[in-house]
């Protein structure tokens, strides 16, 4: 096998594709002949040492990928071999072969295509039990998506949609916005210029959102936290833009909203079955057509170093993918 290993905490830069011997599953293992590996934001930290989880050196880094397997360990009883399947763990997915936990690895239902379920569970996963569970979004609401061109905002913008709410897309450029439009947004909001909050005042005619899905973090939280509507809920899902902002708690009393954490890799450790039950009622949204990953580009394995530098550099919309021949 061939995978991407990274040997020092110095970024893609040095990654290096290695030959290493194709591993046997443990106990409770299967082994995956990697087709396709999508690119999360987790993916650019872990290679600095800036993400939560830590992995031992040397590790390959790709948290969510798709393949058959090709081996089965030992008491394995809900995957054979030749099943195609989508995986999700922190590590392992740039390469050719991975041995995976058989927890993290679902059977893709039929009809649920190869590549599409290496860029589905960790953005919509995320995004479903943001707004469903968590947000408890009804129909007729309105969502405000921030970085909604991104991985976990394309899903949120069609969840939401799929939920009944009314979207605002929000994002840095025009060509973003136009692009979520395309893909079922009602409104749109470029934050890199203009007053954001006469904007979402504008579009809301003064109530403001009621449901706010932030995955950037940073100098916009506030603004926007000041535009909630009454008995808003305000999503904090991530800090792309690099800085955790604070908010005066004050705000929260006179609008009656709430600051809801959101943190999918516990939620599905802590509650599988809530879990699975988000992921089934994704499954039948995919079957309906009401999701679907955004593919922002197909790249091969070989060029993962221009996938990252086209996430970092804010290029994407949707999920980059990476594939073995
Ligand atoms: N809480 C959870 O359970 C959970 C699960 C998955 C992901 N996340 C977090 O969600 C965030 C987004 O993940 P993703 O995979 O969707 O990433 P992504 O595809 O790169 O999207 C991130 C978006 O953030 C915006 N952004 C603003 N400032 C940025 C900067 N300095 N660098 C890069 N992007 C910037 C970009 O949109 P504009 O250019 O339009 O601003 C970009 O589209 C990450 O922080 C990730 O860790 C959290």
């Amino acid at each position: 096998m061939h995978a991407w290993l990274c040997e020092s905490l110095d970024g893609v830069g040095a990654l290096q594709w290695r030959e290493l011997p194709t591993p046997e599953p443990a106990a409770g293992e299967v082994r995956i002949r990697i087709r396709a590996a999508s690119l999360n934001f987790p993916d650019l930290l872990i290679v600095e040492g800036k993400y939560q989880f830590k992995p031992t050196l040397p590790f390959v880094p790709g948290a969510e990928f798709s393949g058959h397997v090709d081996a089965v360990g030992a008491g394995v009883t809900h995957l054979k071999l030749g099943d195609a399947v989508a995986a999700m763990g922190s590590t392992g997915g740039f390469g050719t072969h991975a041995c995976v936990d058989a927890s993290r690895v679902l059977p893709l239902p039929p009809g649920f295509a190869l590549e599409d379920g290496a860029a589905f569970a960790f953005t919509y996963g995320t995004s479903h039990h943001a707004l469903i569970d968590r947000a408890q979004l009804q129909a007729g609401e309105t969502v405000l998506v921030l970085g909604a061109g991104g991985g976990v905002g394309t899903a949120a913008l069609q969840i939401a949609k799929a939920a009944g709410a009314k979207v605002i897309a929000a994002t840095s450029s025009d060509e973003k916005c136009a692009r979520c439009l395309q893909l079922g947004a009602d409104a749109t909001l470029n934050y890199s210029s203009g007053n954001v909050r006469e904007a979402l005042k504008a579009l809301t005619a003064g109530k403001g959102p009621d449901v706010v899905y932030d995955p950037v973090g940073g100098d916009l939280a506030e603004p926007v936290f000041r535009s909630i509507a009454w008995r808003g809920r305000y999503l904090v899902v991530g800090f792309a833009q690099g800085s955790i902002p604070s908010l005066p708690l004050n705000l929260a009393l006179l609008k009656g909203a709430s600051i809801v954490g959101v943190f999918w890799g516990d939620f599905v450790k802590r509650e599988p079955r809530a879990s699975a039950a988000g992921i089934n009622q994704l499954a039948q949204w995919y079957a309906e057509g009401k999701v679907k990953p955004v593919i922002d580009q197909r790249l091969p394995m070989s060029r993962l170093a221009e996938a990252y530098q086209r996430m970092g550099s804010r290029q994407v919309v949707g999920k980059l993918l990476l594939l073995n021949e």
